[in-house]
């Protein structure tokens, strides 16, 4: 007999078939879902590759249609794609959603994410699979099994926020890019990227959360002994949106030309908040030592130490002192 855990993947592979279908094959998923990925500027091969879909405006579709198939109810809920409510009556977690199956990195479905395609404020934007025996959050990057042989050929992956990013990177040509969808990045997902290459670029939004969420990752990143860069985004633009806006082409030089070490960006997008105050100055300063202790390879880490005294104007003997004082510190 099929483990349970082996029925949880055949049923999200199910749910999965079911949206495609319904995207491409019913008048309300090509008249709401297919012409939404089409007005976003989303090509059909791509659509197709990633196996996006649409679950239909209503109750119970995908349930039921799985239980007449002769799937359980039992592994439907244990993936979270079916709902019992209190009374007793189930009923479809995406509904009236664009589908966006999540892949395990040996290509299995594990869990989705559902867009909606509401302007209501009060309807959240994703919603996603639960946790589950075959879904777990956090260890799970979207995009790595369709882009990691990309990374290994290229030797570097490039680490976006969302679904779409990943899509819309795919579509200018560039497949080394996966995306840490609906958590912060965790250090599960910085080892699994390290399995496949040492470099990470990251392309997270340009708006103020999308900042402070890239600095958190770096020193994480830094910690696993990993080389970060990072490339920003005019304001308001996340990559899917700059991809869109300016073309596959202008993209990826834009990519190439705006590749920066992550110490020059931290560094300006703090300085950039204190001015001349030099109190404030030094507080940076120890925070970007700081960033640099992390780095395990002390060689490297004195490389990024001279780039940083030239940048910031402090004699390199005392970054370096301050460097060795952290570090002892942490012993
Ligand atoms: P689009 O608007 O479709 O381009 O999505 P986006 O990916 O640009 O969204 P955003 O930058 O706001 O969020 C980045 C990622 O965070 C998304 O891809 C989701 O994985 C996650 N996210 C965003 N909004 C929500 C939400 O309301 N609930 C949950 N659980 N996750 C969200
Ligand atoms: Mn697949
Ligand atoms: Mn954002
Ligand atoms: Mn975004
Ligand atoms: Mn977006």
């Amino acid at each position: 007999a099929q483990s349970a855990k082996e029925s949880l993947y055949v049923v999200s592979q199910y749910a999965a078939a079911f949206f495609v279908k319904q995207l491409w094959e019913t008048d309300e998923g090509k008249g709401i879902g297919l012409s939404y990925f089409k007005e976003r500027g989303f090509r059909e091969d791509i659509l197709k590759k990633f196996e996006v879909g649409y679950s239909p405006d209503v109750w119970d579709a995908m349930t039921q249609s799985a239980i007449n198939s002769g799937h359980k109810l039992e592994f439907l809920e244990a993936t979270g794609l079916s709902i019992k409510n209190d009374n007793g009556k189930i009923y479809d977690r995406f509904r009236g959603r664009v589908m966006f199956p999540i892949h395990n990195f040996t290509g299995r479905i594990i869990g989705f994410g559902g867009r909606t395609l509401k302007t209501d404020k009060n309807v959240p934007k994703y919603v996603n699979s639960p946790e589950s025996e075959i879904y777990h959050k956090s260890n799970v990057l979207y995009g790595l099994f369709h882009a990691k042989k990309a990374i290994r050929d290229l030797d570097n992956c490039y680490l976006a926020e969302g679904y779409a990013d990943v899509l819309s990177v795919h579509q200018a040509g560039i497949e080394n890019v996966v995306a840490s969808s609906g958590t912060s990045l965790t250090v599960e997902q910085i080892k699994l990227i390290g399995r496949f290459t040492q470099n990470i670029t990251i392309l997270f939004d340009g708006d103020a959360a999308g900042i402070k969420a890239s600095l958190r990752g770096l020193d994480m990143i830094l910690e696993e002994g990993l080389n970060v860069k990072i490339v920003s985004f005019p304001d308001g633009h996340d990559p899917d949106s700059y991809m869109h806006h300016v073309g596959a082409g202008a993209f990826k030089t834009y990519l190439e030309e705006n590749r920066k070490d992550f110490i020059l960006y931290k560094a300006n997008v703090l300085l950039k908040d204190a001015g001349n105050d030099p109190i404030k100055r030094a507080g940076i300063i120890r925070d970007i030592v700081e960033s640099i202790a992390k780095i395990p390879d002390p060689i490297k880490a004195s490389v990024f130490i001279r780039e940083c005294s030239s940048l910031l104007e402090i004699d390199e003997h005392i970054l370096l002192s301050e460097l060795n004082k952290m570090r002892s510190a942490k012993l």
